[in-house]
C-alpha cells in the first residue's frame, strides 16, 4: 500500500490536551475534512478549547475569509469527546503538560484501549520520543508530530522520528501532515529537535538581558525584529509560547544534553513561580 491510501485511512484523530496547542490542531484537522476528537482531563478547558477553534471560524466569516458552508463543515467535523474514544481512533496527538511522567502515564492508559494499529504522537517540544515510545509500549507505531504556535497559521511539523519508528510509521505521518496543507519536516529524536533547541537558548538569552538591565523589554524585542527581522520579538515570543512551557523545554534541553548552557533565566522561574505566564494568563513580559 503506499503512503498516500494509508493516509487516507486516518480519518478520526483523538487529540489529547484541549489548551493552546490541542485546541489549534484539532482545528487544523477539522479544516482538512478529517475529524476530530478534542479531550482534555479538566472540562473548563475542553470547553475553552471547542470556543477557541469556533471563534476563530467565526472571524473568518466575519471577514470573508470562509463561507458559511465550509465553516458548517469543520464544525461537524470537531467534536468533544474523553480518553475513551481512542478505541475508534486511526492517530492520537497528545499535547498535554511538558512533563515525562504525566505524558508516559498517559500514552500506557491510551495503548492499553487502543487498537493495535493506531499510530501514537506527541506533540512534545523536547522531551524525548524514545522515552514516550517505550511508555506506549508499540515503540514502532509511535512519533513526534511537532506542530507550531498558533498551529492554525504555521506551515511547519516536524516529525520526529523515535528509535524504533517505522519507516511506515514515518511516511504515514507524512502524507497525513501533507493532507492537513503543511510542510513536514523529518528529523531525528534529539533534546527539543531541531526548532526549539536552537529557538530556546535565544528566548532565554533575552530574559538574560533582560534581568541584567541591558535594555528594556521593549527595546529587546525591538532590536530582534528591526535588526534579525524576526516578525515577532523574542520576549514576545515567549509570551505566546507561555512561560510554564519555556521554563519546561529549557529544563529538559540542560537535563537531556547535560549541559549548563541551557540552565533558564532566574527571571523565567521568578515569573513562572509568580504565575505571569504570558497571554493565556493575561501577563508575562507583556500586558494582554
Ligand atoms: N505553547 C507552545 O507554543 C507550544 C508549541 C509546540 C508544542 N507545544 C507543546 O504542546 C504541549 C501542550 O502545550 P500547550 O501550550 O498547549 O499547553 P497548555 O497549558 O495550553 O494546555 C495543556 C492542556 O493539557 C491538559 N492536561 C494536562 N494534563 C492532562 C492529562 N493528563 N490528560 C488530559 N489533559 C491534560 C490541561 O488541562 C491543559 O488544557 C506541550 O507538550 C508543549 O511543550 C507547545
Amino acid at each position: 500500500m503506499t503512503a498516500a491510501t494509508e493516509a487516507a485511512a486516518i480519518s478520526r484523530v483523538l487529540i489529547v490536551g484541549a489548551g493552546t496547542m490541542g485546541s489549534g490542531i484539532a482545528q487544523v484537522i477539522a479544516e482538512a475534512g478529517i475529524t476530530a476528537i478534542l479531550c482534555d482531563v479538566d472540562p473548563g478547558s475542553l470547553e475553552r478549547g471547542i470556543d477557541a477553534a469556533s471563534a476563530a471560524w467565526d472571524r473568518a466569516v466575519a471577514k470573508g475569509r470562509r463561507g458559511d458552508e465550509e465553516i458548517a463543515r469543520f464544525r461537524a467535523h470537531l467534536e468533544p469527546g474523553t480518553l475513551a474514544d481512542v478505541a475508534e481512533a486511526d492517530l492520537v496527538i497528545e499535547a498535554i503538560v511538558e512533563k515525562l511522567a504525566a505524558k508516559s502515564a498517559l500514552f500506557a492508559e491510551l495503548s492499553a484501549a487502543a487498537r493495535p494499529a493506531t499510530i501514537f504522537a506527541s506533540n512534545t517540544s523536547s522531551i524525548s520520543i524514545t522515552a514516550l515510545a517505550t511508555a506506549s509500549g508499540r515503540p514502532d507505531r509511535f512519533l513526534g508530530l511537532h506542530f507550531f504556535n498558533p498551529a492554525p497559521v504555521l506551515p511547519l511539523v516536524e516529525v520526529v522520528r523515535g528509535l524504533e519508528t517505522s519507516d511506515e510509521t514515518v511516511e504515514d505521518a507524512v502524507a497525513f501532515v501533507a493532507t492537513l496543507g503543511k510542510t513536514p519536516v523529518v528529523v531525528r529524536d534529539a533534546p527539543g529537535f531541531v526548532g526549539n533547541r536552537i529557538l530556546l537558548p535565544m528566548i532565554n538569552e533575552a530574559i538574560f538581558a533582560l534581568q541584567e538591565g541591558v535594555a528594556s523589554r521593549e527595546a529587546i524585542d525591538e532590536v530582534m525584529k528591526l535588526g534579525m527581522a524576526h516578525p515577532i520579538g523574542p520576549l514576545a515570543l515567549a509570551d505566546l509560547i507561555g512561560l510554564d512551557v519555556c521554563l519546561d523545554i529549557l529544563e529538559t534541553l540542560q537535563r537531556d544534553f547535560g549541559d549548563d548552557k541551557y540552565r533558564p533565566a532566574g527571571l523565567l522561574r521568578t515569573m513562572v513561580a509568580a504565575r505571569k505566564l504570558g497571554r493565556k494568563s493575561g501577563e508575562g513580559f507583556f500586558v494582554y
